[in-house]
């Protein structure tokens, strides 16, 4: 096997490859004049097994172009199975048409990959599970929420505890995580008006008392947290902490979740670590290597993945 790594999160490649014994592959990723991505993989891998580490996070276009064109250099360079691994899929929140003559960009960009020459995909909490068949390839989606769960039952008293979802899109997640760690559910019932803006309309289900943990795939802006946080604790809620896949963290949201009343978010490193979060005091990093290492050894020894879940 072998592993290439773009330069979108060199930290999380890293911690796959400390995991897998093994060292990234030699590779090139140069910028001509006028910003074109040129791709040189600098060892053979002809008859190889490839692993294209790349998260496609901000920014999103550039990340992208790169891991396409790196697919395209393996498959240039006679590789026997390319899979492309994508701790974070930018672009799955655009999964359906919202309204009349709007695209339907997960769909394009998961055409892109599979054309650029990809064999299989893994990947890390899809926004939404159905853009697992946008792809005609073998796709893997991992989950965060086992290990998630362990760190929730190491750090928390589970007896006062409540597992919240900051929307109704969320509810399966959020009882994966209440089913694990033994907890009750609750539902924050949230509107979205526009793209980046949204506002909590109710919250269902009774959270006086409990400490709530919300849970979601994705922080951009904070608003979905930071409002559910507000409402939960006007309910009566006696704490509120949140654990978060993919940490977007786009403009404001680190100094906003800073001056929240969050006790503590968690995030994986599915998306590379700034400055910012790391000097952030109440948010936390839960690293997801050790998970994408293991699929990526059992997709190199034909074993199960699924099974990672039991
Ligand atoms: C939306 O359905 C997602 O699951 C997240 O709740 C959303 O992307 C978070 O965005 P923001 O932090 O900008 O509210």
């Amino acid at each position: 096997m072998k592993l290439f790594a773009g330069n979108s999160n060199s930290g999380l490649s890293r911690d796959i490859a400390n995991y897998l014994d093994t060292q990234l592959g030699s590779c090139d990723v140069r910028r001509f004049a006028d910003q074109e991505i040129f791709v040189e993989l600098k060892e053979n891998v002809r008859g190889e097994d490839v692993f294209i580490l790349q998260s496609t996070s901000y920014p999103a276009n550039d990340n992208l172009m790169e891991m396409l064109i790196m697919i395209d250099a393996a498959r240039r360079s006679s590789a026997r199975r390319i899979t492309a691994v994508l701790p974070y899929f930018g672009y799955a929140r655009q999964d359906r048409k919202p309204g009349p003559r709007t695209p339907i960009s997960a769909k394009l960009v998961a055409n892109l990959i599979v054309e650029a020459g990809a064999d299989r995909v893994l990947t890390l909490d899809l926004h939404a599970t159905q853009i697992q068949g946008f792809f005609d390839i073998p796709t893997d989606n991992l989950f965060a929420i086992p290990e998630m769960s362990k760190d929730v039952k190491a750090r928390y008293n589970t007896q006062s505890l409540m597992v919240v979802s900051p929307d109704v899109g969320g509810v399966v997640r959020a009882r994966a995580l209440a089913s694990r760690v033994n907890t009750p559910l609750a539902i924050v019932d949230k509107r979205r008006d526009k793209p980046g803006e949204s506002k909590v309309m109710n919250v269902i289900g009774d959270v006086t008392g409990h400490d709530c943990i919300l849970v979601d795939d994705i922080i951009d802006s904070g608003g979905t947290l930071c409002n559910a946080a507000e409402a939960l604790l006007d309910q009566g809620a006696t704490s509120v902490a949140a654990y978060i896949t993919h940490g977007v963290l786009s403009g404001e949201a680190v100094n906003r979740i800073g001056k929240s009343k969050l006790t503590e978010l968690v995030i994986t490193d599915s998306i590379a670590v700034t400055s910012a979060v790391e000097g952030a005091k109440n948010i936390r990093i839960l690293s997801i290597a050790e998970l994408l290492g293991e699929a990526i050894r059992r997709t190199a020894l034909e074993q199960s993945v699924s099974s990672l879940f039991d």
